[in-house]
């Protein structure tokens, strides 16, 4: 925990590194309250910088010796300052020998070395190296690693760092040591040890080239039978980035660690990924579809790392996007391939888009908004966002929809052959993309660099004369914290028309005919465009599969809306637009509530909305997996961000409204549905039969938002008789909202059941944080339970994080009770763990858009976290943001 003021870091001050590093040879003698680390390295100055000084990074490590070139260093010979060693008036080249001591077992950070259930893991991004020894910690500067490892042979009988194992065996004093080898250089942040008591799944595996490859999935004992899933994903993955990229596995050994404490979802580790136990532990018996999926995509987004981060890294961590939003459109496109029909891509597109409203629109327009290659942080760990991730995603696919899936996969191709083994930046990647296509694509730049959602308007004009269609649209950027002004983007635009009959009519721009769709480039703030030979008035469909990460304004009337909800040919813009006709109703409504007071505001859901929906929900030729998607209402977080006052209670009361109207209106075939879709038989996890068990839990959920004896009894019978926890847990949560009598003791024996899998208690613990009914007094009993506690991330945020950024009506009381909680937990949890309180801050980021009352409360517990005399950097940070 620091406590001199946060410092902010611009990228426009990036320097080269003053030294590179060739080898790095780390000698670890592994204890939990005494763990000594040996570096030596060999440093040269680099060509590229004026800089003479060597500049190490250390933080909370005790430094033993310093030797440069076999002399030993004294205060003086160097410097430190903070975090930073200097030794000034260093050679052209010299070996540097470093001894530290760190102590893993009281790391409560889990950043650097760290115990877990009494095991010894690593989190090195983005700057946890330095917490195990001094070192240049920063990505442009990559080595090659050797690494011995050192413990008591029964205690850790495991010992695992990156790359090839050299050698193992027991030393004259009774411990196990092993040598680790990576032939690849990499970056600090890439460096891993685990040395546990552990099991593995391990199979050989073939690939593309003929070699095999050893492929490992290492948990703790008696997790044996939760590994399958990872390990057939981690086949697919390398399968899928053989096939669609022609990118291999380099290494002889590729291994996956599961670990209970653990800040993020998973690390990309070269040859070593270790992972939250929450992405690799999976069985039918504990896990959900949902995690089955979360699963498959976490595994394939860390091994794609190995090309798109390992092989090719950042410059500096304003890159991150290079790194990350490349990974994130990878997982994707794989997820959706991994299903293949076209529905089932539409499906993962729809959740895509559901993911950038409900967390980055927000992002985007509050307090942190920060561009996808930010300009400045202070602590790099509060820009691991959505922005970064799922905007850069956005971004990244932006460039095939340009370019096409040829010209993205060339510009692919030119990326690695120029920077593979280099640290590069996002213009890099760029003009890959340009140059392989012979393209400027200097505009799109804007991408990166200016934050905030943009505004695409657009107005149409059918000309019955001239037979043409016009389409005008108008793009804008609402400023953001530094950025008052924006300057056009370049947005590719899909477009398509319907026909009175539904169907799409075929488009012709500029004399071209161009198929069905089109792909116009907006580039002008205010831009126009013609479709000729338009013989009838159409219903446009506009920003297709959803072509660029924008909010499109357009005047549909509802009969359009319905049109197109009834026909659209594509399936993401026909969810599309069921969520307008949603979205309008659940707005009006919202002011309804709002507006009566303790009055009663008399609400109604009209018949076209109603009719709607059960079109769609009765229809069998749709897959289930898109009609759940179809019924589904926007999220209370989603109407939020379409309202300037913001007053949780009404927009949930609302809400709640409407899903009683569909479930009593629709009673019958929400009923049908749930006898036509359930899948009997061994359970699997695969898209058809997610797709079915999702529209019939939804049909269970809207039965039960409007409860009678009869749905209450269904689920509840669900809930006794589920053999797989997709089921139960859908069963369980309905109960619970429903607040079913026979809730508590369901609640009750879920627990009983499954008290020894802790990421099935999380789930229990989640289920009632998030509950309209718990109150914040219900949190803390909660917290009293003897599961709970805050020192694993997993629980913090099943329980505390949940009730406050998932339980809009409990988290949000007019007493300001949620808030006072709210303050409490992020001061605890920021004494333990910085990134996880950090995390939790982030729910007041919109506290400017709550009714004044609440709005005062909000900016009351802002305040007491801001006045804390120790915070750490990455809390003071989004405070002082959120209060700036
Ligand atoms: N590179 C990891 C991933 O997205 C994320 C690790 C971030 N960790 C952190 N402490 N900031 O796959
Ligand atoms: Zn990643």
């Amino acid at each position: 925990m620091r406590t001199d003021t946060p410092q902010t870091i611009y990228r426009k001050d990036y320097t080269a590194p003053s030294y590179l590093v060739d080898t790095v040879e780390l000698g670890f003698d592994l204890d939990p309250a005494r763990t000594v680390v040996a570096n030596r390295m060999t440093v040269r100055r680099n060509p590229a910088s004026a800089q003479r000084e060597i500049e190490l990074y250390g933080e909370d490590i005790e430094l033993v010796s310093l030797r440069l070139n076999g002399r030993t260093l004294v205060e003086g010979d160097y410097v430190i300052e903070g975090t930073l060693l200097r030794i000034p008036n260093a050679p052209e080249e010299a070996t540097l020998e470093i001894e530290t001591i760190c102590v893993p077992e009281s790391n409560t950070t889990l950043s650097g070395l760290y115990t877990s259930n009494g095991s010894f893991y690593t989190q090195c991004e983005a700057e946890g190296f330095r917490r195990i020894t001094y070192f240049p910690d920063r990505p442009d500067v990559m080595a090659r690693y050797t690494v011995m490892l050192r413990a008591d042979k029964d205690k850790y009988p495991v010992l695992l760092s990156n790359g090839n194992l050299i050698d193992e065996g027991i030393l004259p004093d009774g411990r196990r040591y092993a040598l680790w080898e990576d032939p690849f250089k990499k970056p600090s942040y890439l460096f891993a040890l685990v040395a546990a008591r552990l099991v593995c799944q391990e199979e050989d595996f073939e690939l593309a080239d003929g070699r095999t490859a050893l492929l490992q999935v290492w948990v703790e004992e008696g997790n044996l039978d939760k590994t399958d899933y990872a390990m057939q994903s981690l086949k697919h993955s390398i399968r899928w980035d053989e096939e669609r990229w022609d990118l291999e596995l380099d290494l002889d050994r590729f291994m996956i660690v599961a670990v209970g404490d653990f800040n993020m979802g998973a690390m990309e580790n070269k040859g070593l990924n270790i992972f939250n136990t929450k992405f690799v532990l999976a069985n039918p018996r504990v896990a959900t579809d949902v995690d089955f999926q979360g699963i498959e995509a976490v595994v394939g987004h860390e091994y794609f790392h190995n090309w798109t981060g390992n092989r090719v890294t950042c410059r500096d961590w304003f890159q991150l996007s290079l790194k990350e939003g490349l990974t994130v459109f990878r997982d994707q496109e794989f997820s959706a391939d991994m299903i293949g029909t076209n529905t089932g891509r539409a499906v993962t597109r729809i959740d895509q888009v559901r993911t950038l409203r409900q967390a980055q629109f927000p992002e985007d327009a509050g307090p942190m908004a920060h561009p996808v290659r930010p300009d400045s942080f202070v602590e790099i760990n509060n820009f691991y966002t959505v922005t970064v991730y799922e905007k850069g995603a956005e971004v990244v696919r932006m460039y095939q929809t340009l370019l096409g899936r040829d010209g993205f996969r060339k510009g692919m191709d030119l990326y690695f052959q120029r920077h593979d083994g280099q640290a590069v930046t996002c213009d890099d990647f760029r003009l890959a993309m340009a140059d392989a296509n012979g393209r400027d694509l200097a505009q799109f730049e804007r991408w990166y660099s200016q934050a905030g959602t943009p505004v695409v308007q657009a107005e149409t004009r059918w000309d019955e004369q001239a037979q043409t269609y016009t389409l005008r649209l108008i793009q804008s950027c609402p400023p953001t914290p530094g950025q008052p002004e924006k300057q056009p983007f370049h947005v590719p635009v899909a477009v398509g028309l319907l026909g009175r009959d539904g169907r799409d009519l075929p488009l012709t721009v500029d004399g071209k005919v161009v198929g069905t769709t089109a792909v116009l480039e907006l580039t002008e703030a205010d831009q126009t465009f013609t479709f000729t030979n338009v013989a009838e008035q159409p219903t446009p469909s506009i920003l297709r599969d959803f072509s660029a990460p924008v909010i499109l304004k357009y005047g549909y009337n509802d009969a359009e809306l319905v049109h197109l909800f009834s026909h659209d040919s594509d399936p993401v813009n026909r969810w599309e637009a069921g969520q307008r006709l949603a979205m309008s109703r659940l707005l009006k409504l919202s002011g309804q509530v709002a507006a009566a007071g303790n009055a009663d505001p008399k609400l109604d859901v009209d018949d076209v909305f109603i009719d709607a929906m059960r079109k769609i929900l009765a229809d069998d030729t749709l897959d289930p997996a898109f009609r759940e998607q179809a019924l589904l209402l926007p999220s209370e977080t989603m109407i939020a961000d379409q309202l300037d006052v913001v007053d949780p209670l009404a927009i949930h009361t609302a809400r709640q409204f409407v899903r009683a109207a569909i479930g009593t209106r629709l009673r019958g075939e929400l009923e049908a549905q749930y006898d036509a879709n359930q899948t009997p038989g061994e359970y699997s996890p695969d898209a058809a039969s997610i797709g079915k068990r999702a529209l019939k839990n939804l049909a269970l959920a809207y039965l039960c938002a409007a409860p009678d004896d009869a749905s209450l009894d269904l689920a509840r019978r669900q809930f006794d008789g589920a053999t797989n926890m997709t089921d139960r847990a859908s069963a369980l949560s309905a109960l619970v909202h429903a607040r079913a009598p026979a809730a508590g003791d369901a609640l009750q024996r879920f627990y009983d059941e499954f008290q020894g899998e802790p990421l099935v208690v999380d789930k229990w613990f989640a289920m009632q944080a998030a509950a309209p009914t718990t109150d914040v007094n219900r949190v803390r009993d909660l917290m009293t339970h003897k599961a709970f506690t805050l020192r694993n991330p997993n629980r913090a945020r099943s329980l505390v994080s949940t009730f406050c950024a998932g339980n809009p009506v409990g988290f949000h009381a007019p007493d300001g009770s949620g808030y006072a909680f709210w303050a409490e937990q992020v001061i605890a949890l920021d004494a333990l763990n910085p990134q996880v309180a950090s995390r939790l801050a982030r729910a007041m980021d919109r506290w400017r858009r709550y009714t004044p009352d609440l709005q005062a409360r909000m900016k009351r517990a802002l305040q007491q976290v801001a006045g804390q005399a120790k915070l750490s950097n990455d809390v003071r940070e989004v405070v002082g943001k959120a209060l700036a």
